[in-house]
């Protein structure tokens, strides 16, 4: 039998031995070493070589080294497959240590809108969301604050045009849901708002805040006092004392800032609330007769009141955070905490 029909027949024979593998009747490693190993057929082919013409050696030795390619690339893929299937086997091996994953948490200021929507669900209140870019309309025009009126200057706008802009205040989301909705009303929006401040410890360009609103029948101030009073015992404690302040806000009449007392009881306590002991925690007012003309609801059936609550003040509070930046960096090793 010439060199190059022995190469063939070995060819041949690979390929039916590794059929074997199938039923078990030859292992992977019995394959190896008998076409591959040290005394394995391919071996001996070579040193066949040796007895052969000269001028046929390249050739001869060219096909062998190619059949031994061949056949090492063939067993590299079936020790493949079979490493998979074990790995398989792996995947029901109960008694194996799970993988842990990582689990994730929400944000302090989601966790402060969730709780307050519900303070304010029981009483009847339905959430909306507002647009964060408006039209000067929205923004100050529907809510009495017309173009050059000093009130503007309470609130540093970014302007995107000279009437497209970053709402200031969630204010502006009122004025569409009573442009879409009889009375009476009865929602809160939270969201965020953009200032164009210096950013601090206390202060930065975005902030949410979450507006109320109620318009109904002869509303009184009372309701309002007794609903945010409410609002202040369930959520920072049954025990708290709130006070209301006069202030001024265009699209309120009468207005007023309502505070928590908050103790002072230490340094930082002194430090937040400027030695009075009291913290201003939102604005508030019945809603200007002006602003329900901006949106024909007749005025001589119907009234109410708005209040707008800052969030991040009130997380800060809660969790004793201290600087307000910390809101915004995503920081892992911050957000853990609030699991
Ligand atoms: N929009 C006011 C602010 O951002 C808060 C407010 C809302 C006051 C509703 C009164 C009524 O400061």
């Amino acid at each position: 039998m010439s060199l190059k029909d022995e190469i063939l027949r070995i060819e041949s024979s690979f390929n039916s031995d590794s059929n074997l593998l199938k039923d078990n009747q030859i292992t992977l490693d019995e394959l190896k070493y008998k076409y591959l190993g040290r005394k394995g057929l391919l071996s001996n082919l070579y040193s066949l070589l040796s007895e052969i013409d000269n001028s046929q050696k390249p050739i001869i030795g060219k096909q062998i080294n190619q059949l031994k390619i061949n056949i090492s690339n063939n067993i590299d893929n079936l020790v493949k497959k079979e490493n998979k299937i074990e790995g398989q086997d792996e995947k029901i091996d109960f008694s194996l240590p799970g993988k842990k994953y990582v689990r994730g948490s929400l944000h302090p200021l989601t966790l402060i809108i969730d709780e307050i929507k519900d303070i304010f669900n029981k009483i009847g209140f339905s959430s909306i969301y507002g647009n964060e870019i408006e039209t000067d309309y929205y923004n100050f025009e529907s809510l009495n604050i017309p173009k050059h009126h000093p009130a503007r200057d309470m609130q540093d706008t970014f302007y995107i045009s000279d009437d497209v802009l970053l709402r200031t205040h969630t204010s502006s989301s009122q004025i569409h849901f009573m442009e879409e909705n009889n009375p009476p009303v009865r929602i809160l929006s939270p969201g965020r708002v953009y200032r164009n401040e210096d950013i601090s410890v206390r202060s930065y360009c975005l902030f949410h805040q979450i507006e109320g609103l109620y318009v109904d029948k002869k509303v009184t101030f009372s309701d309002l006092k007794g609903t945010l009073d409410y609002f202040a015992k369930q959520f920072f404690g049954p025990k708290t004392k709130t006070r209301f302040r006069p202030s001024y806000f265009p699209f309120t009449e009468p207005s007023a800032e309502m505070d928590v007392y908050w103790g002072l009881n230490n340094e930082s306590d002194y430090r937040i609330t400027k030695g009075t002991g009291w913290l201003e925690i939102l604005g508030c007012g019945m809603v200007n007769p002006a602003v329900f003309k901006a949106v024909e609801y007749d005025t001589n059936k119907w009234n109410g009141y708005a209040f707008g609550l800052g969030i991040e003040r009130i997380a800060m509070l809660k969790y004793g955070i201290d600087d307000i930046r910390l809101l915004y960096e995503g920081d892992v090793n911050f957000l853990r905490q609030f699991r």
